[in-house]
């Protein structure tokens, strides 16, 4: 179950003046449930979102994955990204250019909280590279179709 409690989230603009993003945002996802954001271009979906991998810290509310607290502004609590545990496909893909498909999937498990060994992160990555997208030791192209190829695995990797 992912809860996230009274979420709000704001960026200083450049007169240091804070510019409200998502406001008051409360809802829980059971677990094993595919759960939507819907709303209008900068509601505040991707805000959202990165709160809850830990990317940004909103100014109030709670965020809580089975029961453990990784954002609490009542109790002062911060967990940070690579303690969280999450995968994330990210808007722009944001995947590392200088590194191929595998690099890329495989460097969450490398830094992450838990510890695997070199044979058990090929093993996790190879089960989420399907087959017939780019070829795992592929450089990553400038096109989005094979950053796309590259993110989704280095997001569900882990998992
Ligand atoms: N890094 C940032 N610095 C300043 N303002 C930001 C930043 N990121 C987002 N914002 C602002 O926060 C608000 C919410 O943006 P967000 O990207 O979460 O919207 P969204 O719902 O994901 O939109 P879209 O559907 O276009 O992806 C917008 O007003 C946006 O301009
Ligand atoms: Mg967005």
């Amino acid at each position: 179950m992912l809860r996230v409690e009274g979420l709000f989230t704001g960026y200083p603009n450049e007169q240091g003046e804070i510019v409200r993003a998502a406001q008051d945002v409360t809802f829980t996802v059971p677990e094993g449930k595919l759960f939507t954001l819907l709303g209008p271009s900068g509601c505040g979906k991707t805000t959202t979102l990165r709160s809850i991998a830990g990317l940004e810290r909103p100014r109030l509310g709670e965020i809580a994955v089975k029961e453990r607290v990784v954002y609490s502004s009542g109790r002062a609590s911060f967990v940070q990204p690579n303690r969280r545990g999450f995968g994330m496909v990210f808007q722009s893909y944001a995947i590392w250019p200088h590194m191929n498909v595998f690099q890329n999937a495989a460097f969450p498990l490398e830094v992450g909280d838990k510890k695997y060994s070199r044979q058990q992160i090929r093993d996790k990555v190879m089960r989420v590279l399907t087959a017939g997208s780019s070829s795992s030791r592929s450089p990553i192209a400038r096109r989005p179709s094979s950053r796309a190829a590259a993110a989704a695995p280095r997001a569900r990797a882990g998992l």
